[in-house]
């Protein structure tokens, strides 16, 4: 293992009104951090801060992230970008200019106030991939027109600007490649799977699957995740990914339908749709290179991780 620590007080999220940013942002405060977000909420939402909004150490700045943007920190994680590929594909153009421009002002950010900065890219850039599990060492098979290049596509542009800022620029850059990741704070409506059957499975309505349900993912409860990026975004500066981050267990989607009405012991039925198109047959992370450059070892099984979410759909906690 390879870890050293680097002392960082101030830090900059992009996209810190979203699913993952929430979380992480709480958590940085939960270690003294300060805490600045900068988010246009055409995802995020405010109700996903509430806990942290009047925290002394917390700022909240509504910016769209395609216009440059100056802030004094130490480090910046840029997340700022739809996830969900039914935000993704609302305004493909938007996602392409998010993914390309909010990198560029990201990293111009990062340059001008000396500050480490790493990005959230994603399993997508390994496509529909030839090979199982996927390494980082893997180039992909992603289709450049389809209906998820906006995303797939803008991802790999992000990480192609990246690497040029820190061969051209020597800046210190990071890159994660985050696997499937739920809990609470997901949209309930804004397609991603687990939100969708889980919702249908509270309302006795039937759980939706694209395809035949053989198609496999692996999915990370959230706190696993935060935990790897922190890590990562505080380890030797000379460990600069890409870096896989995901759990490795992988099972087929209607499993995960099945397991899901048991948990909730619902009345709800599966109904098969037809598959969407270019969605990957596989999805499953090798995390050897997290296991060895920062101990990274997902704790949260599914059944456990599963349980909060329902819980929080539920409305049992906020
Ligand atoms: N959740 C996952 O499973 C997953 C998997 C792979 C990669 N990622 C990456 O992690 C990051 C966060 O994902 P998430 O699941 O929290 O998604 P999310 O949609 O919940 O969060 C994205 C946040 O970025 C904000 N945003 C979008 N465009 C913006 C813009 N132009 N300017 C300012 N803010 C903007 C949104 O309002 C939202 O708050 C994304 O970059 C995503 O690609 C997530």
């Amino acid at each position: 293992m390879s870890v050293r620590q680097h002392t960082i007080s101030r830090v900059l999220i992009t996209g810190g009104a979203g699913f993952l940013g929430s979380h992480l942002c709480e958590k940085l405060l939960q270690k003294g951090l300060f805490v600045i977000c900068i988010d246009d909420f055409s995802s995020g939402c405010l109700s996903n801060l509430r806990r942290i909004q009047d925290h002394p150490k917390f700022e909240m700045i509504t910016h769209d992230v395609c216009i440059p943007f100056d802030v004094q920190v130490d480090a910046i994680y840029h997340l700022a970008c739809p996830a969900s590929p039914q935000s993704y594909q609302q305004d493909p153009i938007k996602t392409l200019k998010t993914n390309f421009l909010g990198s560029l002002h990201a990293l111009e950010c990062a340059q001008k106030n000396k500050a480490r900065i790493l990005l959230s890219s994603t399993s997508e850039v390994y496509g529909d991939p030839v090979c199982s599990p996927q390494k980082e060492s893997y180039f992909g098979n992603v289709n450049p027109i389809g209906p998820r290049a906006c995303y797939d596509e803008g991802k790999r542009s992000a990480e192609a600007l990246f690497s040029d800022f820190h061969r051209k620029y020597k800046l210190p850059i990071k890159i994660v490649r985050i696997f499937n990741t739920y809990g609470p704070h997901m949209l309930p409506d804004d397609g991603r799977v687990i939100s969708n059957f889980i919702i249908q499975a509270l309302e006795n309505t039937p759980l939706t699957i694209y395809g035949d349900g053989s198609q496999t993912r692996s999915f990370c409860y959230v706190d696993d995740l935060i935990e790897g990026l922190i890590t990562f975004m505080e380890c030797d500066q000379n460990l600069k990914g890409p870096l896989n981050l995901g759990n490795p267990h992988e099972m087929r989607i209607d499993t995960l339908a099945t397991t899901i009405i048991e948990l909730l012991n619902s009345k709800s039925t599966i109904q098969f749709l037809p598959a969407l198109q270019d969605d990957p047959q596989k999805r499953r992370p090798s995390i050897e290179l997290a296991e060895k450059w920062i101990n990274f070892s997902p704790k949260v099984s599914l059944e456990e991780g599963l349980k909060k979410t329902i819980d929080y759909f539920a409305g049992a906690i906020v």
